[in-house]
Order: structure tokens, then C-alpha cells, then sequence
């Protein structure tokens, strides 16, 4: 691992497959969300390693209630965003719900729209032993995909809704049996979200692929947050995210105080403004008040 991002956010080309796999064991991965140019600038410039245009968008961005509704062209439209503006993070694309679950053969035809559309590397599959033929298809023609096991939003429905996985004996063994199946399937990496720290921790050393966790303690590979989870610009933060800045306040407050400067004629102040010569001016005087006294004679 040369070049390969340190955390500093100086890096000049974003990791490989190759880099992430080999910081296992050996430094965290950072990874952040992002859905647009400006998201990817901060995430990059803050030293994310990955980035993940995460179909968590429909409710940070698009104020959805879940992550099911979006579909893959809002999905490539955000992507676009990102990948217009990334230069040193690997930039991953979620697959949005029912675009892979149906076969191989639907999963591989968007895929290639990430790719071709929107100029992403790497895609982001939710589920376990049920999607390993769509890994294998995805991996088989090139494509790196990334895993998510635990609460994968995607089948809340199916998991009786937004809670932990995996805090049985039963449920940690299905887990782990999961994961090592993706990672046999060719997975470079994989999300554990919301599990018991102890089984994330397990279920790690038992890979030798990293995990990133969310929710799942520090004992995994490296962690993802949410960009409005972690810069508190979530109308709603999960008990495991941490924000790191309170920018919802600090938003509001610049919007209220803008809002009593217009009012109060404060804004603009003459060097928010532009200027017109005198002689310009004058011309245009003299051309109003001309225009008035050929008006009043009519
Ligand atoms: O869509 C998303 O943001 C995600 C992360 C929570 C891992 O899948």
C-alpha cells in the first residue's frame, strides 16, 4: 500500500480493491455517504477512503420515509453528482432496492448503468446467502461489489423493521455464516450494520476481508456514518451515529439571520452590489427625463 489514502485526505488517486483489502489488520477505513459534488468534496476533504452514494438519499436528501422507493435513475443522478467531484476516495453506488434481487441477469444490466452512466467503480449489495449468484455474476465480469448484512434497510420489512440483527446465538451464527458466503463469493468488503459489537468483532477476525461497520462497535475494519448523521443535519439520528457539528443549527441560524437583514435593508450592503459609471448614469438620466417630457406633451 504505497500511495494508497492515509486518513490525511491528501491522497492523489483513489485506493483500489487491492488497498482496502490490505488495510485489514493493518489501519481503519473510513468511509462516508455522500449523494452530491459538495458531499464528495467534504468527504474527501475531511480523508474518507470510500465514499458510498448510499441509497439512504431517499431519506436524507429526497425526506422519504424509507430507502425502498428510490429508483436506479435517482440513484445514477446522485452518483453522477458524486463521481463528477471525487478524485481521491473510491467511490461505491448502493443498489437500490428490486434493481438485483431478481437474478443475475438484472443485477449485471444495472450494474453496467453505475458504471456507464454515472462512472462508479464499485456497487454495494444488500443481503447474504440469497444474492450470492448476483455476486458472483457482478465479481465474474469485473465488477468489486461490497456486502451489507445485519439490518439491511432494504428488507426491514422482512427483519420487523429498523432494529439490531444477530443478538441470538442463532442469528450470530447465520450472520457469520453470511458473511463468510459473500466473502466466498467474492465480496472485496462488507457493511455490518446494527449488530452486537462482540459478533461484529467475531465475524471480523473470522474474514479476511474488512468489515465496515455502522452500528457494530470499534472492533470492526472501519466504519461508515451517514453525512447528515454525522454533520447533524438529520431530522432524525440513530442512537449508534455520532455527529460530529451541529450544522443544522448553524444553517438555520445564517438563514434567520439573512432573512432579518433583507428585512431590515441590511443586505445587500454596497459591496454586494455593482456599480455604473457616472457618464453612463447621466446618459440614461438624460434619456428618462427626455422620455417623460415627450410622454407629457402626448
Ligand atoms: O444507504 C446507506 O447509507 C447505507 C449505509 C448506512 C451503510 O447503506
Amino acid at each position: 500500500m504505497t500511495d494508497c489514502p492515509s486518513g490525511s485526505g491528501a491522497a492523489k488517486r483513489p485506493p483500489t480493491i487491492l488497498d482496502i483489502i490490505n488495510a485489514k489488520n493493518v489501519r481503519k477505513l473510513v468511509m462516508l455517504t455522500a449523494y452530491d459534488a459538495p458531499g464528495a468534496r467534504i468527504a474527501e476533504a475531511g480523508g474518507a477512503d470510500l465514499i458510498l452514494v448510499g441509497d439512504s438519499a431517499a431519506m436524507t436528501v429526497l425526506g422519504r420515509p424509507d430507502t425502498n422507493s428510490i429508483s436506479m435513475d435517482e440513484m445514477l443522478h446522485h452518483a453522477r453528482a458524486v463521481t463528477a467531484a471525487a478524485r481521491s476516495a473510491l467511490v461505491v453506488g448502493d443498489m437500490p432496492f428490486l434493481s438485483y434481487e431478481s437474478g443475475p441477469d438484472d443485477a449485471l444490466r444495472n450494474a453496467g448503468r453505475f458504471f456507464r452512466e454515472a462512472g462508479i467503480r464499485a456497487l454495494k449489495l444488500e443481503g447474504g446467502r440469497q444474492i450470492v449468484p448476483q455476486i458472483k455474476a457482478l465479481v465474474g465480469a469485473g465488477i468489486p461489489v461490497m456486502g451489507h448484512l445485519g439490518l439491511t434497510p432494504q428488507r426491514a420489512a422482512m427483519l420487523g423493521g429498523f432494529k439490531a440483527q444477530a443478538r441470538t446465538a442463532e442469528g450470530a451464527q447465520k450472520l457469520l455464516e453470511d458473511a463468510l458466503a459473500l466473502e466466498d463469493a467474492g465480496c472485496f468488503a462488507m457493511v455490518l450494520e446494527c449488530v452486537p459489537a462482540p459478533v461484529a468483532a467475531a465475524v471480523s477476525a473470522r474474514l479476511r476481508i474488512p468489515t465496515i461497520g455502522i452500528g457494530a462497535g470499534p472492533d470492526c475494519d472501519g466504519q461508515v456514518l451517514v453525512f447528515h448523521d454525522l454533520l447533524g443535519l438529520s431530522d432524525f439520528r440513530p442512537r449508534f451515529a455520532k455527529a460530529y457539528a451541529d450544522l443544522g443549527r448553524v444553517a438555520s441560524e445564517a438563514v434567520a439571520e439573512y432573512a432579518r437583514e433583507v428585512r431590515e435593508g441590511a443586505f445587500p450592503a454596497p459591496e454586494h452590489c455593482f456599480s455604473i459609471r457616472p457618464e453612463e448614469w447621466q446618459a440614461w438620466q438624460t434619456r428618462l427625463e427626455a422620455d417623460s417630457r415627450a410622454n407629457g406633451k402626448e
